[in-house]
């Protein structure tokens, strides 16, 4: 792998003494989350009761989709992911509707704990009341923006780094790069010649689906904001080409780059960018539903044509990843076997210290970074050492 770091130097991981501090939610938000909307805390470390352990956090991930669970102010977007009506089954019900509010801890991973796939933090156990866990630990389970976090052991994953990097495991073996691999292998049916277009391309889900859809031979656009993005993308990532939807009439550079049409949208962002892009899809194209991040911010809405889907007899296709879990590990193998190969590319963009999360969030719901998995660390990583 050619593993690359963007780092932003925005604070420091000197962590106080028998201090922890603890992001929460300060007040309901409009539009993207500012540093004021937020406070930070300084509590005393956690003990661990039986079956927990005591970590201390060293990397946070960062991921636009913590957004519709966060409370917002005035105007409420429909992005919440909740099933007006029809239950898709119990479990999904209860991870789904555990949204934050006032006061709540800020989270980076599913609450409550569903399972040791879901967790958002990187860290090392401090101390162990589980017995499959030790002290020097390195473990991925955390779920709060805070320096110390008590975790269930069973909801926890062991992490070793020797296999891989350990902030590995929140980008190029992460969550979102796991929705990536589920769902191009599930739901695109791709077949080589085809031609695919994806949003937020030189995000943290878009960094695998390119790879994936290149090695299977597809003509891949990728869509990204920014000139730095797209080189990226193309470059390195190996995208056929890049639409910088900041400077370009996006419908018209589609007809330049794929006159016939598309095969597939798989699309991470909804709002403005979905009518030029579903528009052009061809008879028996899919669109794949993986996120809205152009919605969570409240300034974008989409809408679909329902005669273009049965004109062209188009499938749609909404995914939640959490409902293929038990793909995990196959993922895992996978995508560590291509890294050992040095056959794929996952960039971090780093940021440094706690007090700069609410500036990373930021970044991620807006797209005004470098590309890249976005990753806050808080402390020292000594597996490094
Ligand atoms: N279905 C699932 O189970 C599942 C699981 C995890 C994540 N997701 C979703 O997958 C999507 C991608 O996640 P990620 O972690 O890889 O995020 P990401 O790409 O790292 O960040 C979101 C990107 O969306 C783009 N964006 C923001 N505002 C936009 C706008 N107004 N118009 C167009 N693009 C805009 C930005 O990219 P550019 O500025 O480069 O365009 C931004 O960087 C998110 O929507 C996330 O919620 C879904």
């Amino acid at each position: 792998m050619s593993e690359q770091q963007a780092v932003e130097r925005k604070g420091t991981w000197r962590l106080k003494d028998g201090v922890n501090r603890i992001w929460r939610i300060g007040r309901p938000m409009a539009g993207i989350p500012t540093v004021d909307d937020y406070r930070l805390e300084e509590a005393s470390v956690p003990q661990p009761g039986e079956g927990q352990l005591l970590i201390r956090n060293i990397y946070i991930a960062i991921a636009p989709g913590i957004r519709p669970i966060m409370p917002y102010a005035g105007f409420e977007p429909e992005v919440s992911n909740q099933p007006s009506k029809g239950r898709v089954d119990a479990s999904d019900d209860e991870i789904l509707m555990s949204h934050m509010t006032v006061g709540d801890r800020m989270r980076s991973g599913m609450v409550p704990s569903m399972s040791p796939h879901t967790g958002g933090n990187v860290g090392r156990v401090i101390e162990s009341r589980h017995p499959g866990f030790k002290a020097g630990d390195y473990v991925f389970g955390g779920r709060f923006w805070q320096d110390f976090e008590v975790v269930d052991g069973d909801a926890t994953l062991r992490v070793d780094p020797e296999d891989l990097p350990i902030e590995a495991n929140l980008g190029m073996v992460g969550l979102s790069a796991f929705t990536g691999w589920v769902g191009y292998r599930r739901f695109c049916e791709a077949k080589p010649g085809e031609t695919m277009v994806i949003s937020a391309a030189a995000g943290a889900v878009g960094m695998m689906v390119i790879q994936m859809a290149k090695a299977e031979g597809l003509q891949v656009i990728g869509i990204a904001s920014g000139a730095e993005k797209c080189r990226f993308v193309t470059e390195e990532l190996g995208a056929d080409a890049c639409i910088d939807r900041l400077t370009a009439d996006v419908g018209a550079e589609l007809d330049r780059l794929a006159p016939k049409g598309i095969d597939i949208y798989f699309d991470n962002v909804a709002g403005n960018l979905m009518t030029p892009v579903f528009d052009r899809l061809k008879p028996f194209g899919r669109l794949i539903v993986c996120g809205m991040a152009a919605e969570y911010n409240g300034f974008e809405q989409s809408s679909i044509s329902t005669g273009m889907i049965l004109g062209k007899r188009l499938r749609i296709q909404g995914f939640v990843v959490t409902d293929y879990e038990s793909e995990n590990d196959a993922f895992r193998a996978d995508v560590s076997k291509m890294w050992r190969e040095g056959k794929i590319t996952y960039k971090h963009h780093m940021y440094n210290g706690l007090e700069s999360a609410p500036d990373a969030l930021a970044a991620s719901l807006s797209g005004a970074y470098a590309g890249g998995k976005i990753i806050v660390q808080v402390s020292e990583d000594d597996s490094k050492a």
